[in-house]
């Protein structure tokens, strides 16, 4: 684990944010964003050009890596959590903040990533909390403390801290939402998670523990303010994307990657999954075992095609050529044949998200 208080000479001068985790685009604008750092506005034109973006001067904290965008309003909905507040805010379709809350959180955790409805945010805390002070006393920076459970806080999309809605289930783990919907007084939320940690877990303290992945999805009664919890499928699956135009919305189909081969190490994927929500079924295209794959980016076929259908892409890394193909798949049809192969001369390095922005 790298240590957060030491700094290579050669880069001691330099910004801390390395702004590699996702990039977004939004109101004309390509963000990269790593959620410890502040966002960072490239040029399209020109990637090399690049600056701390502050949405006109009403901005200068951390920015959470996983925002969303509503396809109907076009608000870009976001939080920031690595200080020592949370804040949350919803920002128009033309990137003006419209809309800002500190929100009281029961512990500070990782927080890497929520969900939105039509109406509501649904953001879960999982017991991995993090503590700045803990560096000094040469401890983690995060702990395992699964005392605490797993909370979800479900925010009116303009809401206050007092309107929040709090939920709490038993501890578990997730880094990636899939989507969440409304239905009949009812928000569902599907995302990956990791249920089967030990207690006594040193989370991300020793890289050669991994802990499995599954599908879960949770359905919250905003009535009765209960909870339940079911587990759609056991295969070892991360990085999930959808067709963005049904983000928070009605929606069934889901891209992930996904571990065919049970030889490998389980974060590391050799397959692209389609998971259709409303039949609970899969397709898999499976690379073979002298390639990983990463995440996969949706891209609709048209501006008005249905939802799911277009091309699912994804770079491939072809170990023993120790290079990488642009693999492009028909969505609804990931196990067939690709519809295309682009080969590159060169590796791409492992990433974790990207984003499609076409030329309109
Ligand atoms: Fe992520």
């Amino acid at each position: 684990m790298r240590d957060f208080m030491v700094r290579d000479e050669s880069v001691k001068n330099s910004s801390h944010n390395t702004a590699n985790t996702n990039v977004i685009w939004h109101h004309n604008k390509l963000l990269a964003l790593n959620e410890g750092g502040q966002p960072v506005s490239l040029d399209i034109n020109d990637l090399t050009q690049c600056q701390v973006y502050t949405f006109n001067q009403s901005f200068d904290r951390s920015m959470m890596a996983h925002p969303k965008i509503d396809p109907q309003t076009g608000e870009l909905i976001f939080y920031s959590y690595f200080g020592p507040e949370f804040m949350y805010y919803v920002a128009d379709y033309n990137g003006k903040i419209v809309h800002q809350e500190k929100i009281n959180l029961p512990f500070q955790c990782l927080m890497h990533d929520f969900a939105i409805t039509e109406n509501f945010s649904i953001i879960p805390l999982f017991p991995l909390t993090w503590d700045y002070r803990r560096l000094m006393n040469g401890e983690a920076i995060f702990k395992w403390e699964p005392n605490l459970n797993t909370r979800f806080a479900i925010i009116p999309k303009h809401g206050k801290d007092q309107d929040v809605i709090w939920f709490e289930d038993e501890a578990m783990l997730g880094m990636h939402t899939v989507n969440a919907r409304e239905i009949d007084g009812k928000i569902i939320l599907e995302m990956i998670g990791m249920n089967d940690i030990p207690i006594d877990a040193i989370a991300f303290g020793d890289d050669r523990i991994i802990y499995t992945n599954s599908l879960i999805r949770w359905t919250f009664d905003l009535k009765d303010k209960s909870l339940t919890k079911e587990k759609l499928e056991q295969m070892n699956m991360e990085f999930p994307r959808i067709d963005e135009r049904f983000i928070g919305r009605n929606y069934q189909h889901a891209f992930l990657n996904g571990t065919t081969n049970k030889e490998l190490p389980h974060c590391f994927f050799d397959s692209i999954v389609h998971y259709n929500m409303k039949k609970n079924e899969k397709r898999v295209h499976y690379f073979g075992d002298d390639a990983l794959a990463v995440e996969p980016i949706f891209v609709p076929r048209t501006k008005n095609s249905n939802e799911g259908d277009g091309y699912i892409l994804s770079y491939v890394y072809r170990k023993s050529l120790n290079r990488s193909d642009l693999v492009i798949l028909d969505a609804k049809h990931v196990d067939d044949s690709p519809v295309a192969i682009i080969q590159l001369p060169h590796r791409v390095p492992f990433g974790f998200h990207g984003c499609w922005v076409n030329n309109e």
